[in-house]
Parts: structure tokens; sequence; C-alpha cells
């Protein structure tokens, strides 16, 4: 029986990638709704954006909503270096036609976890977790109905991607990710020590431009587009491919291996502001509340893009 999910996003060229993914296994993944959160770009364009992959992906009755335009308590940041104006670029798409739905996305989280069987709903934060954790605070009594949460975010070994301590979904709205950490729901991160080693490079972007299909030049387009900001950064041939870890985590997990470690969350110095700090080593007695991946196999995660992206 397919695995319902809720996908939280701010696309973004990889969360594009990984809204494909998804969408491409439904005999695995039943996709309840996308949820559209501001980060890389305003919620306005990615909100727009979640639309635009769904109708690349001719998958228009997916229901998508818009929900938190700003983090709990901070103004926000986001990475138009990275994604680019439209947080899209990379891909000449037309504008969705699909409706955006009038739900909020927070309300449609909760209703969500009320309505299905508890334990029966997994979420997949891609970006900035406020939606999660404004859900979390609305409705106390939803927290214990989530069968698991895998997000992409945090780093350790790593360290930061945009400040020296941090990566961005976490540091963009601190607070938020402090909440989800410490809610007690069963938690999987993908840090950037495992996205990190999931680099594009031009023959695993080949096998996309290869399939000679709309989603296959599109993912072509925008990842050549967005691999340039951490090729230069890094001096590397690609840049890691985040937010698709996610799904591909879902529908593979022997790809990647963890540790169950306490994570905590940074909110109080402006220095280290969003460090997710990982217990790795189990040098304190903090209770373990994540399974932390830093490690896959690559080429299974790419060989396994290849395969379902086909599909669409
Ligand atoms: O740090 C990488 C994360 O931030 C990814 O989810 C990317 O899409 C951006 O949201
Ligand atoms: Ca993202």
């Amino acid at each position: 029986m397919a695995k319902n999910i809720i996908i939280d996003t701010d696309p973004g060229q990889d969360d594009a990638v990984a809204l494909l993914l998804a969408l491409a296994s439904p005999q695995e993944l039943n996709v309840l709704g996308i949820t559209a959160v501001a980060g890389n770009v305003p919620l306005a364009l990615t909100q727009r954006n979640a639309r635009v992959v769904c109708e690349v992906a001719g998958k228009r009755d997916v229901p998508v909503f818009a929900g938190c335009d700003a983090p709990l308590n901070r103004r926000l940041v986001t990475a138009e270096h990275v994604h680019g104006k439209t947080g899209l670029d990379g891909a000449d798409l037309p504008d969705p036609t699909m409706p955006l739905q009038d739900q909020h996305a927070v309300d449609f989280i909760i209703e969500t976890l009320r309505r299905e069987p508890s334990g029966t709903v997994t979420l997949c934060p891609l970006g900035p977790l406020t939606n999660i954790a404004t859900a979390f605070q609305r409705a106390p009594d939803i927290v214990e109905r989530v069968q698991e949460i895998v997000l992409m975010g945090g780093a350790y070994f790593e360290v930061g991607n945009i400040t020296p301590a941090a990566e961005f979904n976490i540091y963009v709205d601190p607070e938020a990710a402090r909440e989800v950490f410490a809610s007690g729901v069963t938690l999987t991160m993908m840090p950037l020590d495992v996205t990190h080693k999931a680099l594009t490079s031009k023959a695993r972007i080949d096998a996309f431009r290869t399939l000679a299909t709309e989603v296959g030049d599109a993912c072509v387009g925008w990842l050549e587009f967005y691999e340039r900001f951490d090729e230069d950064k890094y001096g590397t041939d690609g840049g890691p491919l985040h937010d698709p870890n996610v799904i591909a985590y879902l529908l593979q997990p022997d790809i990647y291996e963890g540790r169950h470690i306490n994570v905590e969350v940074e909110t109080g110095s402006e220095l280290t502001m969003g460090m997710t700090v990982a217990d790795w080593w189990g040098v304190t007695d903090r209770e373990a509340n994540a399974l932390f991946i830093g490690d896959l196999n690559a080429e299974g995660f790419y060989a396994l893009l290849a395969e379902r992206l086909a599909r669409l």
C-alpha cells in the first residue's frame, strides 16, 4: 500500500526534482498534498513554482496549498543568489493554470492529520520548518498522529552553507526547527553531510538529457543553473543535490546510512544561529531524537532518479 505523504516545500530547483521523483512513484507514495512555504524565494513564488512542477509532471490533480510567508519570529532570508529570481531559473516554463487551493497550508496539514488514521501520514519538509511548527503550535493533538518526519536540513561535519555554522532551511527559521526537533515525532534528517556526497555531474545530468522529455529537459536546465553557485563556491564538478534525498529515502532507504543521535538547534547565539548540534559521538546524555543520515550510495541515488523521471 502506498505511503501517504505531505511534501512541504520552497521550490527551488532541487525541491522541483524531489517533487518530480515523488509524483513519478505513485505505487509507493500517495502525495496527499503539496504545501508551499517561504524559503528559497518568497511564498508567492514557491506556491507558483510548486504548481509549475505539478504541471510539468502531468499531475494537475495534486492539491497545492500556500502556507506561511515568513518565519515564526524572524525576517525572511531568501536564496535568489542560488536559485535565481524566480526560484526555478534554468528552464523556461509557462505560468501554471491549475488552481492554488483556498485553504491555508497549515490548516490542510492539521485537517489531514486529524482525518487520516493516526500514524499513517509522513511529513516531508524540504524547506524552512515554519508550516510544520505552526501546525504543531496550533494543534498539539496532531503531533502524536504523525507517522514520521523525513526532512532535508541541518549539517554537522559538513558545517553550514548560509553561515559558517548553519544550513539554510534551519537557519531561515531556527525557532521552528527547534520546535520540530523537540516534538518527539520520529524524525529522519538529510543534512548537508549526506547531500554533499550526492553531487550532480555532467554524466549524471546527461542521464536526464537523454530522456528527451519535457521533464528531463526541465531537470537539465534547472540543475545546470542551480549547480553553478556551489561549483564556484566549493570548486567541485557539480553541486550537491539536496531535497530529492528525502524522497529517495522513502523509496529506497537501504541506499542511506545514518545514526540515531541527539540533535539540538541553536536559537540563542547570533553567531551560530540555526546550527544543528549533533551528538554523533554520544558525549552527552541528551536523548536521541533524530536519525542523522551521513552517507549514501550516490550512484544508486542517481540511478533511481533517472529511472523514475523516465516514467513521467
Ligand atoms: O540548504 C539546502 C536547502 O535549502 C535545500 O532545501 C534548498 O532547496 C534550500 O531550501
Ligand atoms: Ca528546499
